[in-house]
């Protein structure tokens, strides 16, 4: 499969954030979402179809060499959220909510809960990463449940069968259980798909708490954070700080609100938090 030929096959990006939200919907079996039916939402399927076939191991290598260290420049988190903005689809007929409205709608809402600042900041940065696909990365590597590469899939990922297109799916050495890693040796140590999560956790990991790394980077880990996959490569230490994963994805799942945040009236109380934690400028 040629990945340049590919189309991008969700019509927007949040596509993907509304298909996992309405498959944790509350109320819903934790194990229905695996016998999701591909014809119900053909869209999201064939970008699963893309995502599976096309993460490897040697793509997210070469992806964290053309990323890591950050060389994008520098921007403020303000400019990272308008450029982010950009994303928009003013064609999109169901929504009006922009990418700052998503990150003002889930940092509220922690707000309003009463927990920490730098939580809050988490929130308001969380998705900042998705200016991956402004730099031209197609969707199947920007957005989608992230899982460890390098080592046996976990059944426990959303549309398992389509890892069968995955070149590592025939690699002795890959569809071992614990891979080209240890046992329990901690994910740090262990690559992860590549998309927004990986990409925002490396522009903000020297100036955020270690829980809100930690939030940052596994957001999309449902296997993991959701079903308990991949406790043989987890640390115990990673095991604390998946209490703070798990913490923070209802606010990212179910803050949409119809109501668009006031931006104006949110401004200085935003301006003070990032400048709290945060340099001028920083290296995207
Ligand atoms: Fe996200
Ligand atoms: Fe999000």
């Amino acid at each position: 499969m040629n990945p340049a030929a590919l189309e991008n096959p969700l019509r927007h990006l949040d596509d993907w954030d509304d298909y996992v939200a309405s498959r944790y919907k509350p109320g819903k079996a934790a194990e229905e979402f695996r016998n999701y039916d591909p014809d119900a939402n053909p869209g999201v399927a064939e970008f699963y179809r893309q995502n599976h076939a096309l993460q490897t191991a040697a793509f997210v290598q070469s992806k964290r060499a053309e990323y890591l260290p950050l060389r994008k420049g520098k921007k403020t988190i303000w400019e990272a959220a308008e450029f982010l903005n950009t994303l928009v689809d003013e064609s999109d007929p169901d929504t009006d909510l922009s990418q700052i409205d998503h990150l003002l709608q889930t940092s509220e809402a922690i707000r309003r809960d009463g927990h920490p600042r730098w939580f809050v900041l988490a929130g308001f940065v969380h998705d900042l990463g998705k200016a991956l696909c402004l730099y031209g990365e197609p969707q199947w590597a920007v957005v989608g449940d992230t899982f460890p590469v390098g080592c046996a899939y976990s059944e426990k990922i959303v549309f398992y069968d389509y890892f069968r297109a995955n070149p590592d799916w025939n690699n002795p050495l890959y569809r071992d259980l614990y891979g080209i890693y240890e046992p329990n040796c901690g994910l740090d140590k262990v690559q992860m798909s590549w998309g927004h999560d990986e990409y925002i956790y490396q522009v903000t990991r020297n100036y955020l708490p270690e829980p809100a790394q930690y939030m940052l980077r596994f957001h999309s880990f449902y296997a993991a954070h959701k079903h308990g996959a991949y406790q043989h490569l987890m640390s115990n230490h990673d095991h604390e700080m998946f209490e703070w994963v798990r913490k923070f994805n209802p606010y990212d799942l179910y803050s949409k609100g119809a109501e668009k945040p006031n931006m104006q009236e949110l401004l200085p109380y935003y301006r003070d938090l990032i400048a709290e934690y945060f340099p001028e400028k920083i290296d995207w």
